[in-house]
């Protein structure tokens, strides 16, 4: 477990805006710099203008300028380790973020690759030779 990065997500998770699903999530990603950027799920009375914790987080880090990534971990008081939505996912791929930590506020974790978490995922290499 990478603590300090666990503990960011943690900490992100109690500033969840979730007056619907009261459903917080906390995400923190890890730039190959060292540096940690934060997110939480942020919802919306248009249900579908939420945005997750992950995309939050990992936007967070873009806007900075930020492109290289080492690690996300995502949270929540879950049973099991949390599993990212599709969407999220898809993003994830966007930026190659390498390996994703899935944790719980137990502090169990599953670590996977994105690979796992998103096989066969549509990216930029996948528009190559597409009709213009
Ligand atoms: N949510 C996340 O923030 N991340 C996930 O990985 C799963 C879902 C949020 C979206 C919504 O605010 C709430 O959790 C319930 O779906």
């Amino acid at each position: 477990m990478d603590q300090e990065l666990f503990e960011a997500a943690v900490r992100a998770r109690s500033h969840a805006y979730i007056p619907y699903s009261h459903f917080a999530v906390g995400a923190a990603v890890r730039a190959v710099d060292g540096r940690i950027f934060t997110g939480c799920n942020i919802e919306n009375s248009s249900y579908g203008l939420t945005v997750c914790a992950e995309r939050n987080a990992i936007f967070a880090a873009v806007k900075e300028g930020v492109r290289e990534f080492a690690m996300l971990c995502v949270t929540a008081d879950t049973p099991a380790p949390v599993s990212p939505c599709g969407a999220c996912r898809q993003v994830m791929a966007e930026f190659h973020i390498p390996v994703i930590s899935l944790t719980n506020l137990k502090g169990q974790e599953k670590r996977v690759k994105l690979e796992e978490l998103l096989p066969y995922a549509f990216d930029l290499e996948g528009q190559e030779n597409g009709q213009s």
